[in-house]
């Protein structure tokens, strides 16, 4: 059985999510913000004169408050999210810290087609910032389209700027994604809480255990529920039995090369403009220009 990631995010997930990215583990977070921080000047300036940035799956917006403060004041920031309350407590954040700057939330799930907000400037000149390495938790072949659509998006002499993961030691990866205090465990049940919530499940949270582990052909993490027992279980209507230590697959999340990444970019109309990397190469930024 497979249940979609996005089920993670409701408030509490979010929240979970959020303490994810503070575990001593957890280095991709950190790592990217250090990329962002020590490499922010030349990064506004590859954005140019853009006057809309888009987040994908804008989360808590933290990274992009980098961006923020050193763009041009006429911005409009287009948070694009798929937990709506979320979203609006954090637009309400920054609409406080940065009152010149339009902010212009999309609950909206951007695995989907969706519409940007109409604007009354004539001619919007957009770049998306899908930071995260949120491209890494589809296939390849679906983030391809995701680049696809972004690109349709932003059109002709928009950009991209956005976060990957990199291949690493998989015991590196396998600690990022099972740490000690338990936090990525329970948000990995959450999953299944959030679930019971709005798809009447009637999951029993107690009786899975999380894993992690680093599919080595396929350059990903897995994430999985593993069953600590026989038992049955209804899914919107739908009842069916799990065996004893079988897995629910809840995540992936790709881990790529700089060229495999540009590779896959340029297929979707992406050209590279430049990469920012920290020391050990854990992670990259990618400016893109279409
Ligand atoms: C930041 C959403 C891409 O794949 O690393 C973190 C999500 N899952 N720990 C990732 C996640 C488990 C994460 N994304």
């Amino acid at each position: 059985m497979t249940l979609p990631s996005k089920y993670f995010y409701d408030q509490s997930g979010s929240e979970l999510f959020d303490a994810i990215c503070e575990l001593d583990e957890y280095y991709p977070t950190r790592t990217e913000a250090s990329i962002m921080r020590r490499n922010i000047n030349e990064m506004v300036s590859a954005i140019g004169s853009a006057n809309r940035l888009i987040e994908y799956g804008s989360g808590s917006s933290l990274k992009t408050r980098l961006l923020l403060e050193k763009m041009q004041k006429d911005v409009t920031y287009v948070p694009v999210d798929i937990s709506g309350d979320y979203l609006e407590t954090v637009a309400k954040r920054l609409r406080r810290d940065f009152p010149k700057r339009r902010i212009e939330p999309i609950a909206a799930d951007f695995t989907l087609p969706f519409q940007l907000p109409h604007s009354d400037t004539p001619r919007n000149r957009d770049v998306v910032y899908f930071p995260g390495s949120t491209i890494g938790n589809f296939k390849p072949a679906f983030a391809a389209t995701l680049l696809s659509q972004m690109r349709n998006q932003v059109g002709k002499g928009g950009g991209l700027l956005i976060g990957f993961d990199l291949q690493k030691d998989p015991a590196v990866l396998e600690a990022a994604y099972d740490d000690r205090r338990g936090v990525t465990a329970l948000f990995n049940l959450n999953l299944l809480r959030h679930l019971n919530r709005v798809a009447g499940g009637d999951f029993d949270l107690e009786a899975y255990r999380h894993i992690a582990v680093y599919n080595d052909r396929e350059h990903r993490i897995e994430m999985h529920l593993e069953s600590c027992r026989e038992q049955t279980v209804t899914l919107a209507g739908r009842t069916r039995t799990l065996e004893k230590s079988e897995r629910i697959l809840t995540e992936l999340s790709h881990k790529y090369t700089v060229s495999g990444f540009t590779e896959m970019a340029a297929a979707s109309g992406w050209k590279r403009e430049e990469i920012w990397m920290d020391a050990k190469e854990y992670f990259a930024v990618g400016m893109f220009r279409s």
